[in-house]
C-alpha cells in the first residue's frame, strides 16, 4: 500500500521539539523573535505571512509583520530591513517574496543580516550550505529533508532526482542532500528545462522530488514503481466548484502517481507545512546563537 507522507503531522512533531529550546531561551530572558516584511497586498503573500505569524504565536515566538505599501521605494525597503537588522527583538527576518513590481527581491534578501537570515537564502548562508557548514538552512529544502528522514526514507545511499533548479528550492536541496552528512549522502541528479528527456531521469529515482511549478507535470509513467515522491509544487488551478475559484495542486499528478509510488506527499499537507516548521527552527537557532554572542 502506498505510504502517504503526512507533512502536517511531521511538521507538528518538529514544532513540538522546539518547546524545550524555547523554554530554555525564555528562562534566560530571551524570547525568540521573527520579523516578516510584507510589501504590497498580494493575497497569497499576505496569507503565507499570516500562517507564519500564527505558527510563531502557537510556538511562543514573538512575531511582527512589518507592512509596507506597494509604492515603497527600494531604498526605503532596504532601510526598513536595516532597522530590523539592528533591532535586538528580532533574531530572524524574512522578506516575503515576490515583492511588488519595481522592487528587487534579490537585493532585499541580501540586505538581511546573515545571522538573522532565517530563510537561509542569503548568499553567505547558501555558501555555507555548499561547504557542508550550513546553520540556517533554506526552509523548504530542509523541510523536504526532514520529511524524508522522519518518514523512513533516509536519502543516504539513494538516487535522488530533483526536477527544478531554482535558487529557492532545487539548487539548495541538491546541495543539502549530497552532503557527506546524516540525513543526506545521496547521489543527486538535478533536472531542468535543459534536460532533454525528463522521464528518462525521473524513472531512475529512488526518491523523486518535484519542484517545477507546473501542475501535474510528473505523471505515473515517469515514476519508478515503489519510489518515494515528494511534491514541493504549489499551483493554483482554476476550479469553479471552489468558493475561491481555484484549488491548490502540486507538480505531481497525485492520483496517477500514488498508484505506482511507494510513498507520496499530498498537496496541500506535504512540503508546505514543513517550510513553516523549519522557519521556526531557524528562528530559534538564530536566537540561541545570538544569546551565546550576547
Ligand atoms: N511547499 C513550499 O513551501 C514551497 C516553497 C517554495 C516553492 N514552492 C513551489 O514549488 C514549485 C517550484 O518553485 P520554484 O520557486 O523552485 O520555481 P521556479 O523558480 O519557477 O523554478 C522552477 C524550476 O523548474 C524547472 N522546470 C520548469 N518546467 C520544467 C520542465 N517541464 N521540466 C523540467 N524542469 C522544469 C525550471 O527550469 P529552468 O531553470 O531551466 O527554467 C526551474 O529550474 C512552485 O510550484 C512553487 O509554488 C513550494
Amino acid at each position: 500500500m502506498t505510504q502517504i507522507i503526512d507533512g502536517v503531522a511531521i511538521a507538528a512533531e518538529v514544532r513540538a521539539e522546539l518547546a524545550g529550546r524555547i523554554a530554555t531561551l525564555k528562562a534566560r530572558g530571551v524570547t525568540p523573535g521573527l520579523a516578516a516584511v510584507l510589501a504590497g497586498d498580494n493575497p497569497a503573500s499576505a496569507s503565507y505571512v499570516r500562517g507564519k505569524a500564527r505558527a510563531c504565536a502557537e510556538a511562543g515566538i514573538f512575531a511582527e509583520t512589518v507592512r509596507c505599501p506597494a509604492s515603497i521605494s527600494q531604498d526605503e525597503l532596504l532601510a526598513r530591513v536595516a532597522e530590523l537588522n539592528a533591532d535586538p527583538r528580532f533574531h530572524g527576518i524574512i522578506v516575503q517574496l515576490p515583492l511588488p513590481g519595481g522592487l528587487d527581491g534579490e537585493a532585499a534578501t541580501r540586505a538581511v543580516a546573515p545571522e538573522k537570515d532565517v530563510d537561509g537564502l542569503h548568499p553567505y548562508n547558501l555558501g555555507l550550505l555548499l561547504r557542508g557548514e550550513g546553520v540556517l538552512l533554506p526552509a523548504t529544502p530542509s523541510g523536504v529533508q526532514q520529511l524524508l528522514v522522519r518518514s523512513g526514507h533516509d536519502p543516504a545511499g539513494k538516487h535522488v532526482v530533483i526536477a527544478g533548479r531554482s535558487n529557492l528550492v532545487g539548487k539548495p536541496l541538491a546541495n543539502l542532500l549530497m552532503q557527506k552528512a546524516r540525513g543526506a549522502n545521496a547521489t543527486v541528479t538535478v533536472c531542468h528545462t535543459g534536460t532533454p528527456d525528463l522521464a528518462a531521469y525521473t524513472r531512475q529515482a529512488d526518491i523523486l522530488i518535484a519542484a517545477i511549478g507546473r501542475p501535474a507535470a510528473i505523471t505515473a509513467e515517469m515514476v519508478r514503481p515503489g519510489a518515494a515522491v515528494i511534491d514541493v509544487g504549489i499551483n493554483r488551478v482554476e476550479d469553479a466548484t471552489k468558493k475561491a475559484g481555484y484549488r491548490l495542486a502540486g507538480d505531481v499528478d497525485y492520483a496517477g502517481v500514488a498508484a505506482v509510488a511507494g510513498a507520496i506527499t499530498p498537496v496541500p499537507g506535504g512540503a508546505g507545512p514543513m517550510t513553516v516548521a523549519m522557519l521556526l527552527v531557524n528562528t530559534v537557532t538564530a536566537a540561541e546563537r545570538a544569546a551565546v554572542r550576547a
